[in-house]
């Protein structure tokens, strides 16, 4: 079942998406050689309670974090510890806060000082890839239409998507109906109307799809060892332009209150 927000919602799922985008950006810029992942998770900790929010993720299905962080061959649901960030690896953070009740669900992909060629490719080509598929999301469309708009971008450019995650409906639950694979999936088809809610990533390897999970039961790696990225917005369904609800603040201390 597809819930559809009202307006009162999606005030307070703007507020909730703002916050998600603002600590993302300050956690993107926080990032640099020398500091462990676990360092970035309790920074991202501290952002998102001084806004007044708390994480989705932290206890979700009994994750252990309060944010994702995959670096390189990691795909997503990476688990903070003590690995030291360095030079020219490429670091995915997702975030998600719940906020009066309500989630903003969003992640990037940034590189640690800089990167290779390849690295920073694979990371402009999944984020052109969003914005393709968000392009889509629009209300008398369908889930393939966003869907074939992530997936031949990414392979017209020589590049994967991953199978086995989606992007999803996302209001007062993390995941929501209609799943939104990254990939052509004629079952997931669904009509896009006006006041969904919805979350886009997509998550691209730079050589074969496949992707394996980790002993700590939660992080995803490529199968074949290559650099994977993700890009993700919570978008507004409208009759016109889809509205990204996980921009980051123009005016951070707006926020805090
Ligand atoms: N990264 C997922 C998403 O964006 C949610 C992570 S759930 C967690 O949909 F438990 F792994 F954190
Ligand atoms: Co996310
Ligand atoms: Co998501």
């Amino acid at each position: 079942m597809i819930i559809l927000k009202s307006g009162r919602d999606l005030d307070t799922m703007r507020a909730a998406g703002s916050i998600a985008g603002t600590v993302l950006s300050e956690i993107a810029a926080f990032i640099r050689p020398g500091i462990s992942t676990l360092e970035v998770d309790e920074y991202a900790a501290q952002r998102i309670s001084f806004y007044g929010s708390r994480s989705a993720f932290l206890g979700y299905r009994k994750y252990p974090c309060h944010t994702c962080i995959s670096v390189n061959d990691q795909v997503v649901h990476g688990v903070a510890g003590d690995r030291m960030l360095v030079f020219g690896d490429i670091v995915s953070v997702d975030v998600g806060v719940v906020y009066n009740g309500f989630i903003g669900d969003t992640a990037t992909t940034v590189s640690v000082g800089g990167c290779g060629v390849l690295g920073q490719r694979l990371m402009d080509v999944t984020e052109k890839s969003l914005y393709a598929g968000i392009a889509q999301a629009v209300s008398g469309n369908r889930i393939t239409d966003i869907s074939r708009a992530i997936q031949s971008f990414v392979e017209s450019n020589g590049f994967s998507v991953v199978r086995e995650f989606v992007g999803h409906g996302v209001g007062r639950s993390v995941h929501e109906d209609p799943q939104i694979p990254n990939y052509v999936d004629s079952r997931c088809n669904q009509k896009l109307r006006s006041g969904m809610t919805l979350a886009i990533e997509p998550m691209v390897n730079a050589g074969q799809a496949g992707v394996k999970i980790l002993k700590d039961g939660w992080t995803a790696v490529t199968q074949d060892g290559s650099l994977s990225a993700h890009f993700e917005h919570t978008v507004l369904v409208t009759g016109g332009e889809p509205e990204i609800l996980t921009w980051p603040a123009k005016e951070p201390s707006a926020l805090k209150g």
